[in-house]
């Protein structure tokens, strides 16, 4: 297997790597860092500085999800991801504790794990040296158009556009999410009302792709300490919106149950024919 064409972000060219940097034939350049990664996002495309994840999220991220909890979860894809040769892209793919395990499963080579944060890519970038790690946005990710099999998001946002662009006809998008129950005995000592929503990815998707699957997965344990408590707020979005007093009182869930609550889905493109005939109306899935 090959490894993945990049695209020139100033210019849409391939980029070749050439010492330790990539270049395109019109004279751009971007260095590869020492960890292995490379920036390719543009200052003119950044909404900030640092976006993204920051340093502090990052290293709760890897403290939490170190410690197993989640690991039914990526047992879970990993039972159904196929074994072999298909290119694929995490995108949003964090500190990478996901995408290393995936390519264990769907090789590194063809695999490229994709943030908008440069602290996310550097730690995930030391889980791995042969996947291809990337800076950059999920609305503009540095691929060529249908290059991809499967594309990975999680717990992350969903650009459909890119995702339509990127992925070859018949490709899959794996998205997942949390579900109502998610993390309960957190919320429930966070809010005093908490709010029941679920992910749902519905909402993003259009008629250039049919949903494939649905499937739910719970899983529940005990934290040990007031630490793993505080790595998993850090981690959620609870970190900036619950108040300073609530979160203080977290300690007390240490010895409690603690559940995980998740949606998992797969959505295929359409090949363009079936598109035009569902958009026309006459077509049948
Ligand atoms: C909740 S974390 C999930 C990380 C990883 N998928 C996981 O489950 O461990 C969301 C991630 O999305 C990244 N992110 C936010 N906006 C993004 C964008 N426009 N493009 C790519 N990644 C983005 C953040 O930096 C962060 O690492
Ligand atoms: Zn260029």
């Amino acid at each position: 297997m090959t490894t993945p064409i990049l695209k020139c972000p100033s210019c849409d060219l391939p980029l070749q790597l050439s010492a330790n940097s990539w270049l395109c034939e019109h004279g751009h350049q971007f260095d590869r860092a020492k960890r292995g990664y490379t920036n390719l996002l543009l200052a003119q495309h950044r909404r900030s500085r640092s976006p993204g994840d920051d340093k502090a999220m990052v290293q709760c991220r890897t403290a939490f999800l170190e410690r197993g909890r989640y690991q039914p979860l990526i047992d879970a894809l990993l039972e159904e991801l196929p074994v072999g040769d298909a290119s694929w892209a995490d995108i949003g793919c964090g500190e990478g504790w996901y995408t290393a395990q995936i390519a264990q499963r769907m090789g590194a080579f063809s695999g490229v794990g994709v943030d908008i944060s440069k602290f996310a890519i550097d730690a995930a970038a030391r889980r791995d040296k042969q996947i291809t790690w990337l800076v950059a946005s999920g609305a503009r990710l540095p691929l060529f158009d249908n290059s991809l099999q499967y594309a990975l998001v999680m717990f992350t946002y969903l650009f459909i556009d890119d995702l339509a662009r990127v992925l070859k006809p018949g490709g899959e998008v794996w998205v997942v999410g949390t579900g109502e129950r998610h993390l309960m005995p957190l919320r429930e000592a966070l809010y005093e009302e908490v709010r029941m929503n679920e992910f749902d990815a519905g909402k993003f998707f259009d008629e250039r792709f049919e949903r494939i699957s649905h499937s739910t997965l719970e899983c529940e344990w005990v934290p040990e300490s007031e630490q793993e408590l505080r790595d998993l707020l850090t981690m959620t979005p609870h970190h900036w919106r619950a108040r300073p007093e609530a979160k203080a009182g977290i300690g007390k869930l240490v010895g409690q149950p603690m559940n995980g609550d998740f949606v998992i889905e797969r959505w295929r493109r359409r090949d363009k024919d079936s598109q035009i005939n569902k958009v026309d109306g006459v077509g049948h899935d």
